[in-house]
């Protein structure tokens, strides 16, 4: 775990490095699995960060590429953190956890956290989802930071959604 750098700080680096990163990928499960690998190592103090993915079949949002330990594979709308902030379609910061009723408890670890959901044309079809073994591990510029990532890598799979294998 890297110390001192506040999660804001990084922006807009990251988001820089996401876009030269991957530039001309058109797999959606590539395009996810090296954004969860960039923003984890990035983001000091964090033990999960990754996604759920909609299945359109099901309904429910299904466990992505991730960086962390093994996690609950499917979630319903509505149900948890990641399924509050799908129904809502809208970024959640959670200080606590454990105060976040029905939070569904990947990794014991994991103490705050914050998610925020991916777009394209205005629908939202996956939840980017970061963890910390701290209690109030992120403030409001760092969540700001999270929905711009969020934002940022919905605009690059809109230009890719027709050419998928997700
Ligand atoms: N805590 C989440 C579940 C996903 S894990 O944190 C990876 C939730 O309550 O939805």
């Amino acid at each position: 775990m890297k110390e001192g750098i506040n999660l804001a700080e990084i922006d807009p680096i990251v988001i820089d490095q996401l876009d030269a990163l991957l530039e001309g990928e058109t797999n959606l499960m590539t395009i996810y699995a090296n954004a969860s690998a960039l923003l984890a190592d990035a983001i000091t103090d964090n033990n999960w960060c990754g996604f759920y993915l909609l299945n359109t079949n099901t309904g429910e949002l299904d466990l992505g590429p991730f960086q962390g330990k093994v996690a609950c594979m499917h979630i319903k709308p509505g149900s948890g953190v990641v399924g509050t902030a799908f129904a809502a379609g809208e970024s959640n910061l959670v200080p606590n956890v454990h105060e976040f009723p029905g939070h569904i408890a990947c990794d014991a670890a994991s103490n705050s956290e914050v998610v925020a959901p991916i777009k394209v044309a205005g629908k939202t079809i996956a939840i980017l989802d970061i963890d910390s073994p701290s209690l109030n591990r992120f403030s409001d510029a760092d969540q700001a930071v999270v929905v711009e990532f969020a934002n940022h890598l919905g605009a690059l799979l809109d230009t890719v959604a027709t050419s998928t294998v997700h």
